[in-house]
């Protein structure tokens, strides 16, 4: 056992292969730079490139949008019980019992071919939407509001959302945040979907498994928390003090840090400028002011650059969604990167079973009851 390499955390491992993407010099899905699809692709032209391998000619991305709009009505009796779960229920809850309850109106949950799990992925992508809005909605006291299929994804959201016509503007920043979070290789919750079904277990199990890795607050549910900190801090003239208190506590700052970005994430270099933009066309130059100040110290005094939840709260709240929904909206995304992942894994599958390093007690005998203690 001695001669096992352990890594705590699996640092620095590499787990398995993948030609989905790379972070090898900057971030690369199939090939692309984040910064080129960002730039020039939608959503739906980025998830179809992480499904299918290439970018989509016009009838492939034509027939994809129909395919996603055939398939966005969600069946009432879902929307049902979704609509009763206690309203308590957090967000990220009900996005993992969505996908869970997917599970069991969808007509090839158990059917782990290729093909099959292309066409549950396109389904969940269509379907995750709308359970998340009409579940904001109801919390709402509103009515849940139709997905319209003549919309692009990011469109629709927010037309399901708010039942007013969304700007362009904030149709284009959400359209970017998606294709942002839509993949990175083997981050915790693709690894989780990954080992789930490397047992043969289908896409539902493992998506819903990966939802409830990524609400964890080292992983997605950091956006949620970078904007407390945010609140919390409350204007520029408080950064500094704030900051330098909460490093010298040795407080973790939500929204800094990578486990494999030492020098900076390219997604949060990306986003800086849109949240910029957008903050002063929507009177929220002093958020920046602030989050510019902690982000000077955090990267200059501690080393640790943001990440993509630290933009990614901000455009967010200056789009106006209410918080809890920030990490649901990675879902809403990374369920594309997390079913090519899924496909990827089954297409070459071998049963993801690591040992562990024990550090237990010395065997021992068995003593009756009367003798313990
Ligand atoms: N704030 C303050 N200190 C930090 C931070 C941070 N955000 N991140 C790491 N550190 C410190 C740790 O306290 C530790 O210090 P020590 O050696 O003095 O004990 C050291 O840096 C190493 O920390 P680890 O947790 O071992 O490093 P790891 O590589 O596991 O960190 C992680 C990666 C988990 C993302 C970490 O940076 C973190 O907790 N960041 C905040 C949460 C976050 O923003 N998560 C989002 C990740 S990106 C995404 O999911 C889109």
């Amino acid at each position: 056992m001695s001669e096992l390499i352990y890594s705590p955390g699996l640092e620095g491992v590499v787990a398995g292969e993948t030609s989905i993407s790379t972070i090898a010099d900057g971030l690369r899905y199939r090939g692309y730079s984040i910064e080129d699809l960002a730039d020039h692709a939608t959503f739906e032209e980025t998830a179809y490139l992480l499904l299918y391998g290439e970018l989509p000619t016009a009838s492939e991305r034509d027939s994809f949008a129909r395919r996603l709009a055939d398939f966005a009505p969600v069946d009432p009796t879902l929307l049902d019980i979704i609509a009763k779960l206690p309203l308590s229920t957090p967000m990220m809850d009900v996005m993992r019992t969505g996908c869970s309850l997917l599970a069991h109106w969808d007509p090839e949950t158990a059917d782990n071919s290729h093909d099959a799990n292309l066409r549950k992925a396109e389904r969940l992508l269509a379907q995750l939407p709308v359970i998340m809005a009409a579940r904001e909605r109801l919390r709402q006291g509103e009515s849940p509001i139709h997905p319209d299929a003549t919309r692009s994804l990011a469109s629709n959201l927010l037309w399901m959302l708010r039942g007013t016509e969304p700007s362009e503007r904030s149709i284009k920043a959400m359209d970017v945040s998606l294709i942002l979070y839509a993949e990175h290789e083997f981050n915790a919750s693709t690894f989780t979907a990954r080992v789930i079904c490397s047992t043969l277990s289908d896409l539902h199990s493992s998506i819903t498994g990966a939802i409830g890795a990524l609400k964890g607050a080292l992983h997605g549910g950091a956006n949620e928390r970078v904007m407390e900190v945010l609140d919390e801090v409350g204007s520029p003239d408080k950064a500094e003090a704030w900051v330098r208190d909460a490093l010298a506590r040795k407080v973790r700052i939500m929204g800094f840090g990578h486990r494999v970005y030492k020098t900076g994430d390219p997604r949060a270099r990306y986003l800086k400028s849109l949240c910029q933009q957008l903050a002063s066309e929507t009177g929220n130059k002093p958020m920046e002011q602030m989050a510019e100040v902690i982000e000077t110290i955090v990267t200059g005094e501690k080393g640790l650059p943001p990440n993509l939840d630290w933009p990614s709260a901000r455009l967010y709240h200056y789009m106006e969604l209410p918080v809890d929904l920030y990490t649901p909206l990675f879902v809403l995304s990374r369920v594309v990167g997390w079913s090519a992942h899924v496909i990827e894994q089954l297409d070459n599958n071998r049963l993801i079973r690591p040992r562990s390093r024990y550090v237990g007690a010395e065997a021992r005998s068995w003593k009756p009851v009367a003798q313990r203690g």
